[in-house]
């Protein structure tokens, strides 16, 4: 990328056009009000900013945006500030602004004919869900950060998660958008359209850019009828060899009931039930593997129960499964989730941990389980690979938490040579170095080997276009000498 200019620090003029333009509750520069978005949510990235800007609406973020733009002032979009990979936190310069989406946190409209919901950017992903659910329908995106994770952030990262094995990423959702461009101009794409063939999709030029092009603002997501049975089961099994199988034995019964399919390691699990308060293994005994399969459907009188006993029936006959439990009631179904979703936390409690957010083709899941843990095991003596996820479409987060006693920060050192170790094996199983998490501030250095030659350098003709004076998200995505790729 041609030299971008540096950054200006905002001048004394600008943060009282924008004290004007936002009002108290909407402009922070005290440091101690800044500081709690200048640290990601890993605790990996610790930077400055000069204010964090917290627009009320889509005409107040357009204003705010284009009187930076004018100074050459950066901004650095933040949503829930749940980034795996540092995507939301400025650089230690203290010369960028945050730009907060919180307050603009409407669910604007639910239509239940076109099954469709408008949302800004600053509803969390649970709001969404539940006011979906309230209107009798399903909003089919969910993380384990969805209580803090908000809709901007999760289209600008093309989130993943839980149920992408049924209805697909983030983006698969997105009818509409709005975003805000770098200079300040409203991109208006909030059309609510099934079909829409009029040039370039623009709006999926967003989705997935990590902040890098503009601040999407409000969106168009398309919902699900509500489904009227869900049945969940956790499984023991021997190994992600058999987790594949009992994924293949629920895929010939009926790939349309599948919502979930997650696979957690033993020593994952370990960790979630030994650090997380009220988390305890339901099953007699630990086993080497988990999977939480998820069965639902909107259809009226269907046996969703029988689908899944006949499945786990077979599995445990014939040895897949050597243990299961189903869920009784909604109550035991959330606790299940609870041992998915604590995974993360778990490993935060666990000390340091180096997450390589990777995919391959579903069927070299196994192969990539194994060969990367031996490797890893194989450079660092002591470390606990914990890989678990979402297995149904090949996304496993292959996380590795420090050997005990060792120095979280030598740990932490070490983080390019392990997540290059595991990137090695992904390659040569076909997959990808980032499969939904981002690239954020994290991996910026492994663009040009991956997505080298014509791929990175239309992605960079593509910000040249759109953000010639390079103030959008400085430092993510795009490897640049100017800006550091390693924690700060
Ligand atoms: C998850 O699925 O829980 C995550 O994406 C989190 C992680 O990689 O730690
Ligand atoms: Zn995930």
């Amino acid at each position: 990328m041609p030299a971008c200019p540096a950054p200006n620090a905002p001048s004394a003029d600008l943060l009282s056009r924008l004290a004007a333009l936002l009002g108290p509750a909407g402009l922070l520069t005290e440091q101690s009000d800044v500081e709690p978005f200048c640290t990601d949510w890993r605790a990996l990235y610790h930077g400055r900013a000069a204010a964090v800007l917290r627009p009320a609406n889509t005409a107040e973020l357009a204003q705010a945006v284009a009187l930076c733009a004018r100074d050459g002032v950066a901004m650095v979009p933040q949503g829930g500030n749940t980034s795996m990979v540092g995507g939301a936190t400025p650089d230690a310069s203290g010369r960028a602004v945050v730009i907060c989406l919180s307050r603009m946190n409407r669910v604007r409209r639910i239509d239940p004919v076109d099954l469709t919901m408008e949302v800004e950017a600053g509803v969390t992903l649970k709001a969404a869900q539940d006011a979906a659910r309230e209107a009798g329908l399903m909003l089919p995106l969910s993380i384990s950060s969805e209580g803090s994770a908000q809709i901007g952030g999760v289209l600008a990262t093309n989130a993943g998660g839980n149920n992408t094995v049924r209805y697909g990423n983030a983006r698969e959702l997105v009818l509409g958008l709005e975003a805000v461009l770098p200079d300040g101009q409203v991109f208006h794409g909030l059309r609510r359209l099934r079909k829409d063939n009029t040039g370039y999709a623009l709006r999926q030029l967003f989705v997935g850019s990590e902040g890098t092009l503009g601040i999407i603002s409000t969106a168009i997501l398309q919902l699900q009828p509500q489904p009227r049975a869900v049945e969940a089961a956790l499984c023991a099994l021997a190994d992600p060899a058999a987790a594949l199988a009992l994924f293949a034995a629920f895929r010939a019964q009926d790939p349309a009931l599948i919502q979930a399919f997650e696979y957690m390691s033993g020593a994952g699990m370990d960790l979630v039930t030994t650090l997380v308060p009220g988390a305890s293994l339901p099953l007699s005994e630990p086993a080497p593997a988990y999977v939480l399969v998820e069965l639902a459907t909107p259809r009226a009188n269907a046996d969703l129960r029988t689908a899944l006993e006949d499945v786990l029936g077979a599995a445990l006959e014939d040895g897949t499964v050597s243990d299961a439990v189903i869920a009784e009631s909604e109550g035991q179904r959330l606790a299940l989730w609870k041992l998915r979703e604590e995974h993360a936390e778990a490993q935060r409690r666990a000390g340091a941990s180096i997450k390589n957010d990777v995919s391959v083709p579903v069927s070299h899941v196994p192969d990539l389980i194994a060969r990367a843990s031996a490797a890893c095991v194989a450079l660092v003596p002591g470390i606990r690979p914990a890989p678990f996820g979402h297995i149904g479409d090949g996304n496993i987060h292959f996380n590795l938490v420090q050997p005990e006693g060792m120095d979280p920060a030598a740990f932490l050192a070490m983080d390019h040579r392990i997540m290059d170790t595991v990137a090695d094996i992904v390659r040569d199983l076909d997959g990808s170095f980032s499969a939904e998490h981002g690239v954020g501030r994290l991996k910026p250095y492994m663009m040009p080997d991956w997505r080298g030659g014509a791929e990175l350098a239309t992605m960079r003709r593509i910000k040249e276009a759109i953000d010639p004076g390079c103030v959008m998200n400085p430092g993510a995505v795009f490897p640049s000498d100017e800006q550091p790729d390693a924690p700060a």
